[in-house]
């Protein structure tokens, strides 16, 4: 099969991890026998300082030329603490999201055995906990009408969702939980905000068009307590972009890393694959970051992209056999720790030699 990918690298780590998982990706094609071909484009802080623009109309061009694109991460702190900047590396991120139309985040927390221990919560809890978050990525307080008035004394963000928009994502919602424990819990805060009543109202009027799927509701802050006391009832979780972001975050710890979660982001246009980590500014160019969540958001990208199952199949289980080996990097590492660059040959390896 062919596979036409665009990486964009981005900043902090990305370019390293991003590196690890084209190891990975170079492997499958050449044992799979894909014809792979790929083209870097520039994104986030370093297209700013590169070209002004931190997702230029040519990175546009380029996803929307390709099957399929692998993102590393973007951010840098040099904007951080500016808060008058006027172009930031997240404006790229959002603006891929929104021209490529990425409605959905699917964001997939699964445990490693090997690293249970590392949870902050008690193996009990943890252990078999298996669940996918949707997050609606294109609308919501990210998108909404935002500015200031009062001379700048007071700023405001507004959280607006249309009926299409819901319905879309409790749509895939449907689906994904269809094909697994045919549970969705629908998160909201319905009990303030109108935009979560809208969300809870059409929930209600699909649910019984869906009566295969157990559907449960709940409030966002209830849900956030969930997570931590009981991970292992839930399956698929369905919610609102910044819901969904602050949740995402905070299902990636009780894995035990946050290095190690992927996810992929569809919707109209390409798909984007990338970890849900951030660009670990701290970290960039000393070979230390985890590249599983990269390696593994490649795994999705087999699977979502091209729907080519054992390939995605058999980087998960290169990955899994690299922390059960203990080959990893210093953030998961029990005694002796590896390079980000060693994990991602390692991983590669695996991939080229199995039978
Ligand atoms: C994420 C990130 C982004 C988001 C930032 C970098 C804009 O945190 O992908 O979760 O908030 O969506
Ligand atoms: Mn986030």
């Amino acid at each position: 099969m062919k596979l036409n990918i665009a990486i964009l690298p981005g900043d902090g780590i990305g370019p390293e991890i991003v590196e690890q998982a084209m190891k990975a990706v170079n492997a499958i094609a050449e044992k799979f026998g894909h014809e792979l071909t790929y083209e870097y484009g520039l994104t986030g802080a370093t297209a700013i300082d590169q070209v002004g623009d931190p997702y230029p109309a040519e990175t546009h061009n380029l996803c929307m030329k390709s099957d399929a694109v692998l993102f590393g991460a973007i951010g840098d702190p040099k904007f951080d603490n500016n808060p008058k900047a006027t172009v930031r590396p997240e404006q790229g991120l959002l603006a891929m999201r929104k021209q490529l139309g990425l409605y959905a985040n699917i964001r997939p927390v699964e445990t490693f055995e090997s690293l249970i221990h590392r949870s902050p919560l008690r193996r009990e809890l943890v252990e078999g906990a298996n669940f996918v978050c949707i997050r609606e990525l294109t609308g919501g307080i990210y998108f909404g009408e935002k500015g200031r008035k009062d001379n700048g004394n007071t700023a405001f963000d507004t959280n607006t969702y249309t009926r299409e928009e819901i319905e879309r994502i409790l749509k895939l919602g449907y689906e994904f939980a269809r094909k697994r424990n045919k549970k969705l819990t629908v998160v909201d805060k319905a009990n303030v905000l109108e935009s979560s009543r809208l969300w809870r109202e059409i929930a209600q009027e699909m649910a019984p068009q869906n009566p295969d799927i157990k559907t449960e509701y709940m409030f966002v802050d209830n849900a956030a307590m969930q997570i931590i006391q009981w991970p292992k009832n839930f399956d698929v979780m369905v919610t609102e972009n910044m819901f969904g972001d602050i949740l995402t975050d905070e299902a990636s710890v009780i894995t035990g890393s946050l290095g190690l979660l992927p996810s992929a982001s569809i919707g109209i246009h390409t798909s984007v694959f990338e970890p849900i980590h951030g660009s670990y500014p701290q970290a960039a160019g000393k070979d230390i970051a985890n590249p599983v969540a990269t390696i593994l958001s490649a795994a999705m990208m087999f699977e979502y992209a091209f729907g080519l199952m054992d390939e995605g199949k058999l980087i998960r289980d290169a990955v899994a056999a690299s922390i059960t080996k203990g080959i990893v990097t210093e953030d998961i590492a029990e005694g002796k720790s590896f390079k980000t660059s060693e994990v991602g040959d390692w991983i590669a390896g695996y991939v080229a030699k199995a039978k």
